[in-house]
């Protein structure tokens, strides 16, 4: 399976802060925003990413992350030359893709909990058609909304609806198979001028394609797009790894745990760091094996 980043768009929700640099290059209390979906792709066993980002970024996301190899992954890069939506994202990407099935993660989605792991692990297995993951929310109407029926079979999926018909918000995490290029393809503009994923999401559940991952209590999930979600993000990662031992988006961690480097690699990416906190937690796991 390959893996998408879209870190593109305009962010302007949060203008000012990002009239000048991309949301998904700000900073989320330790790290760069575009770790935390980097690291749910990695996380899926991804290892050839694909980062789409708007068209004057692309080398300050290169100089962020590289071509991949310290991490022992292939990261290219391609641009968004405006914001048309989240489903050009496999347009633009299908060269890239080929006939591969493949995650899409949304730049300024981020998961937290450790069985979000598991999660992924089973979604990832037993894969077929499309996989979404879903999560009760407090303000549905934000968001791609699905409705299950009293057995609950999911029934509908709709974006930004006025009168939600469930809590449930469908994150910006979606599995496909190579079909969904095809669909992309086929979508016409909604009213907010955008081709939207939430239309190819519907279309695989009405071909009874799509499967529906319920995220536990346990997993935290954040849209990061507007003031508020940016600061309850900072919040959230700074209260997790207040337990010691504990770090989230950090992808040299995912990249050892899946040897893809070794502790040699491990060790000159935090010498890099220098005697920073980031680099002493990079030494302390490679010490404690
Ligand atoms: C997008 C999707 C929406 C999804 C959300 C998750 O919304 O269109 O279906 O629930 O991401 O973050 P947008 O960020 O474009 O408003």
């Amino acid at each position: 399976m390959k893996g998408i980043i879209l870190a593109g768009g305009r962010g302007e929700r949060l203008f000012p802060i990002t009239r000048a640099i991309s949301k998904q290059l700000l900073p989320v209390y330790d790290k760069p925003m575009v770790f935390y979906p980097l690291c749910s792709l990695m996380r899926c066993g991804i290892r050839e990413v694909l980062i789409i980002t708007r068209p004057d970024e692309v080398e300050r996301f290169r100089e962020l992350l590289s071509d991949g190899t310290q991490w022992g992954m292939e990261i290219s890069y391609a641009a968004q030359s405006a914001p048309g939506g989240i489903a050009e994202a496999p347009l633009i990407a299908a060269d890239f893709l080929g006939e591969e099935p493949f995650a899409l993660a949304l730049g300024d989605n981020i998961f937290c909990g450790i069985e979000f792991d598991s999660c992924l692990d089973r979604a990832v297995a037993e894969h077929d058609g499309a996989t979404v993951f879903v999560k009760q929310v407090e303000h549905p109407e934000r968001y791609g909304v699905i409705s299950f029926d009293g057995d609950g079979v999911p029934q509908k999926i709709v974006e930004k609806p006025t009168e939600p018909a469930s809590p449930f918000a469908v994150t910006g995490l979606y599995l496909y198979d190579n079909a969904a290029i095809a669909m992309a393809r086929a979508l016409k503009p909604s009213v907010r001028g955008e081709i939207e994923i939430t239309e190819i999401n519907d279309q695989y559940l009405r071909q009874s394609r799509l499967s529906v991952v319920q995220l536990p209590d346990s997993v935290s999930w954040l849209d990061m797009g507007t003031p508020q979600g940016l600061l309850e993000a900072s919040r959230l990662v700074e209260a997790e790894q207040r337990t010691p031992g504990v770090r989230i988006g950090v992808p040299e961690q995912v990249a050892l745990r899946s040897g893809w480097i070794d502790s040699e690699a491990a060790m000159r990416i935090a010498a890099s760091y220098g005697d920073n906190d980031y680099g002493r937690y990079l030494r302390q796991l490679v010490e404690s094996g």
